[in-house]
């Protein structure tokens, strides 16, 4: 191809990209420089931890807020600033080491934060094999195999009580007491904010000797996080006016998520480009919106247990056979001959009740209690969801269960 023709072409398309400057501002990974309307929890932070840099123990730190307001991203900030500042040469070795605790489903979780724990301390354990607490030990030795403080980051930490127990975290916070060069701090992060309350009272106390609240960004907040990013992600002027401050308001809805508000912005702008819009408009926002919580709703389907969707599907069937609202008795007993025919284990009816009050909470079905005279009451269940979804969730659930 001639020379000329090839940047004809390199610059056709690059004039279709009428949109985005630079998307890699809006990924997931994405750490901005400047981090607005969380200089409070970040200097809290950088104070509880900053006596580290003289190798003294600080007291364990416990972070929680809602999802999206930026827990993850202020740590890391902190955790970068601390190692900017550790000195060459000093008589202890400042370790900060930032592990995600919400490891892929696998079976033992413990074993596997411990082996990534050794990981990332320079150690190296087989991934499955040893008994756990051989490889616990195998930590203690690595941890303490020389004068060191090690700060230890335990990003979304009530998944180790959800997958493992109370007594991973009660040794961890013991752990001092084990060890004799090594100091260990720990810093907790949740977006649970029963999780504390959850644990038992020792744990709870100890892990968080000091805790810092991330409360949820309001909609002017999330407009000025959104406008910063905007400025880097897209062409000029591409942006129809309102745009920005209608995904903050979305966002300030779903309790003040900052990353809800990135999504919108960047589904709106993939919409608006395959659309071959010049610009973003309000309309794209409601768009992404939409995508956003079928995807949510169908992601909750495929993880669901084998019996939540057993319930599901008998709710879909019923609702297409009735074409009209269908009531709680009836899904259970459809439910039980969905069972039968799938060998499996049949729930109570209290049980299939909760799964059906959670699927309400997700917003997949409505329920309604109706009042039938004499102190009798049944819950009419209506799905929630449109024909679209319904096709996908039936789909999936196909595949899952195997069921025709
Ligand atoms: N103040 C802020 N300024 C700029 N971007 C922000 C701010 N707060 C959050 N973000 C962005 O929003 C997204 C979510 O933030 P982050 O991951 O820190 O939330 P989180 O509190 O850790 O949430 P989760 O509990 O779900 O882990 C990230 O992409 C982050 O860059
Ligand atoms: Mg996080």
């Amino acid at each position: 191809m001639a020379i000329e023709t090839e940047i004809n072409n390199i610059f056709e398309s690059f004039d279709k990209n009428r949109i985005f400057k630079d998307k890699s501002f809006l990924q997931a990974n994405h750490r901005p420089e400047n981090i607005p309307h969380r200089h409070e929890q970040i200097k809290q932070i950088a104070s509880i931890l900053a006596p580290v840099l003289r190798g003294e123990r600080t007291s364990n730190l416990f972070l929680y807020g809602k999802t999206g307001t930026g827990k993850t991203l202020s740590i890391q900030y902190v955790r970068d600033q601390l190692l900017k500042r550790v000195k060459e040469v000093s008589e202890f070795k400042l370790r900060i080491e930032y592990l995600n605790c919400k490891l892929k489903k696998v079976s033992d979780t413990e074993y596997r934060i411990l082996a990534e724990l050794i990981k990332k301390l320079g150690g190296s354990v087989p991934s499955t094999g040893l008994p756990t607490q051989a490889v616990y030990n195998n930590f203690i030795e690595i941890v303490d195999s020389k004068k060191q403080l090690i700060v230890l980051i335990l990003d979304e930490v009530d998944q180790t009580i959800k997958k493992i127990s109370n007594d991973f975290l009660y040794n961890l916070t013991r752990l001092n007491s084990e060890l004799s060069k090594t100091q260990i701090c720990i810093v907790g992060i949740s977006n649970n904010l029963t999780f504390l309350d959850e644990l038992d009272p020792r744990v709870r106390s100890s892990l968080s000797e000091e805790e810092i609240v991330f409360p949820p960004y309001n909609a002017i907040q999330l407009q000025d996080i959104l406008n910063k990013r905007a400025e880097a992600v897209f062409k000029d002027n591409v942006i129809q006016g309102g745009v920005v401050a209608k995904c903050a308001a979305f966002a300030a809805r779903e309790h003040g998520d900052a990353r809800r508000a990135l999504d919108l912005l960047r589904i709106a702008g993939e919409l608006a480009e395959r659309s071959n819009s010049k610009k973003v408009l309000l309309k794209h926002i409601d768009e992404a919106n939409e995508k956003i919580e079928r995807d949510k709703i169908l992601d909750v389907i495929k993880s669901e247990p084998k019996q939540f969707q057993f319930v599901l599907h008998s709710i879909i069937q019923l609702s297409e056979k009735q074409n009209n609202s269908i009531f709680t008795g009836e899904v259970y007993n459809f439910y039980q001959e969905v069972c039968i025919q799938n060998k499996s284990e049949i729930l109570t009816q209290r049980r299939v009740s909760d799964i059906i009050q959670e699927f309400d909470m997700l917003g997949i079905i409505n329920v309604r209690v109706i009042s039938k005279g004499r102190g009798g009451r049944m819950r009419e269940i209506k799905l929630a969801i449109t024909k679209n979804i319904i096709e996908k969730a039936k789909k999936i659930i196909k595949d899952s269960l195997n069921y025709n």
